[in-house]
């Protein structure tokens, strides 16, 4: 089998590059679309349930797709700094890949309100990190007025390179699965994502590579859901950072994703985002970001409702791993248990309940 050499290499036919473009690339993409065991048959009335595990890309999420392709944009523009606002990923993502082309990152953060892991990956990879006393939606005002008056890259979704990069998720899919599933379900946060997987499944389909598109389901946790409300949410508050956002930039696109492929977008409690975190990770042995167990979330939710027929193949991304926020996952698990070193100590702990 070929290497592989990242997606920009792998699908350089769907993607604005040329031989010029200096291809930034950590081996992003290629990621596992892992079948579920018991979720599948939990699920009323019994589904093909499918996980693409976007936690495997090099710096953990899904922004690599797109990091891979605005950094190379934007070091073939001439670019020496570029700048994001952030709840996470794209801080920990854009500083990776800046690093590794040789640029500067300035990234804009809500302060104490990232994940550690990812707050740790920006800044050991050498970005500025400035924290503001404000939201997501307030960083990303600020960063959009810096880029209209200093020559710095923005490297948000709203670059339409980021939503290029990440339509490959869906080629990959695609790819995997041999077909398109018949829904598709992801997290909504900025929406540039559910946008990026739109366009993605539609140039597949026009390029004769499938011949069915999926609904597209897109799910926003309770307190950040402005395209469930129709309109913008002054304080978001979900316990998944990652998503907490009261006005997508991608806004439109996400309708239209829903719409054009006769979909929905509804939301999930705190609590079932939990539920599907800790059931994906104690019963599927995948750990992935609380934010990422959005999409599952609602695939239960629906399921509940009897929305699926038996044998439905859905796939839901999971958009990030787990060790992004390993604060949320010690909480929402049993302490260690203390033990002497002692074989009879631990003898005695485990009589009961595995011998
Ligand atoms: N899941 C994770 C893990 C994310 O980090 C994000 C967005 C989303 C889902 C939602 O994707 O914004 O395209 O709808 N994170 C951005 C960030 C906002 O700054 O890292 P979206």
């Amino acid at each position: 089998m070929e290497p592989w050499h990242g997606l920009i290499h792998h699908y350089r036919g769907f993607l604005p590059v040329s031989d010029k473009t200096p291809v930034v690339t950590l081996g992003e993409g290629n990621t596992p679309l892992i079948r579920a065991s018991r979720l599948n048959r939990e699920l009323h009335p019994g589904v093909d349930l499918y996980f693409k595990y976007e936690g495997s890309n090099p710096s953990g999420s899904f922004k690599d797709r797109g990091m891979t392709c605005a950094i190379s944009k934007a070091v073939e523009e001439g670019a020496r700094a570029v700048i994001c606002a952030s709840t996470g990923n794209t801080s920990a993502s854009a500083a990776a890949y800046a690093a590794k082309a040789g640029i500067s990152t300035v990234v804009l953060i809500p302060e104490g309100q990232i994940a550690l892991g990812k707050l740790a990956q920006a800044m050991i990879h050498g970005a500025l990190v400035l924290q503001i006393r404000g939201n997501f939606d307030r960083a990303l005002n600020i960063v959009k007025d810096i880029v209209a008056r200093h020559p710095i890259a923005l490297v948000n979704s709203i670059n339409p390179f980021r939503i290029e990069g990440q339509k490959t998720a869906a080629f990959e899919i695609c790819d995997q699965l041999g077909i398109a599933p018949l829904y598709h379900a992801l997290p909504v946060g900025n929406a540039g994502n559910i946008t990026a997987y739109w366009k993605g499944y539609r140039e597949y389909n026009e390029a004769g590579r499938i011949s069915t598109l999926p609904k597209m389901l897109g799910f926003q946790a309770a307190g950040a859901a402005p395209l469930v409300t129709g309109r913008p949410v002054e304080s978001p508050e979900t316990i998944a950072s990652a998503i907490r956002i009261g006005n997508p930039a991608s806004w439109k696109g996400a309708l239209a994703a829903r719409d054009e492929s006769g979909g929905v977008i509804e939301s999930v409690t705190d609590e079932e985002i939990i539920e599907a975190y800790t059931y994906l990770a104690s019963k599927e042995g995948i750990f992935c970001e609380p934010a990422s167990a959005a999409s599952v979330a609602g695939v239960i939710k629906l399921s509940r409702r009897n929305f699926f027929s038996k044998g439905d193949g859905i796939v839901c991304t999971l958009t990030g791993g787990g060790l992004k926020d390993p604060d949320i996952a010690i909480r929402m698990s049993k302490d260690p248990v203390r033990v002497e070193a002692d074989v009879s100590a631990v003898e005695e702990l485990l009589r009961g309940c595995c011998i």
